[in-house]
C-alpha cells in the first residue's frame, strides 16, 4: 500500500491500515530523535535485537530515514492499541517528553517503538516490511527488494 508522507507535520501521526493492523506513521522532530539515545538504559531492548523489525530498521531509530517513524500500532502484550503522547509522556516517564502509552495494562513505548523495562509488554513494537518509492511516498508491507 502506498502512502504519501509529504504533507505529515513534525510530531504529527497518520494511521494507514496494513493487513487488517493499524500501522502508524510519525514524522519526529529533530529534537526527539536528539533524544532517543538518552534513556536506553531504561528500556528492555535498546538496541533492537528481538526480531521485530526488519534489518534495515535495526538501528537507533528503527527507520530507514530517521525523521519518518513507521510501525504496527499494537501493544506487544495482548495487541491493544497504544496511545500517542506527543506533550504528555513525561507523565508515565519522567524525562522523557514524547512516547506510546497502552491503556489497557500500562505498557510504555519510546519515540522508536521500543519498550520501558517493568511493564507487561515483553518487546518492542513490530516495524513493518515498506520502503521509500521516492521522497514522498513509502509503500508499506513490502520489502524494496522482495515482493
Ligand atoms: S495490551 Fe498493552 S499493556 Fe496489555
Amino acid at each position: 500500500m502506498e502512502v504519501d508522507v509529504s504533507k505529515i507535520e513534525p510530531g504529527q501521526l497518520i494511521r494507514v491500515e496494513w493487513r487488517g493492523k493499524p500501522v502508524w506513521i510519525v514524522r519526529r522532530p529533530q529534537e526527539i530523535l536528539d533524544a532517543l539515545p538518552k534513556h536506553d538504559d531504561q528500556l528492555r531492548d535498546p538496541a533492537s535485537e528481538q526480531p521485530q523489525q526488519p534489518g534495515y530498521a535495526q538501528n537507533g531509530y528503527r527507520s530507514i530515514k530517521p525523521e519518518l517513524f513507521v510501525a504496527v500500532g499494537l501493544c506487544t502484550h495482548l495487541g491493544c492499541s497504544p496511545t500517542y503522547l506527543p506533550d504528555s509522556f513525561g507523565e508515565q516517564v519522567q524525562g522523557v517528553s514524547s512516547g506510546f502509552f497502552c491503556p489497557c495494562h500500562g505498557s510504555k513505548f519510546d519515540m522508536a517503538g521500543r519498550v520501558f523495562q517493568s511493564v507487561p509488554a515483553p518487546l518492542n513494537l513490530v516495524i513493518p516490511p515498506y520502503y521509500y518509492v521516492n521522497d514522498a511516498t513509502i509503500l508499506v508491507g513490502a520489502d524494496k527488494e522482495g515482493a
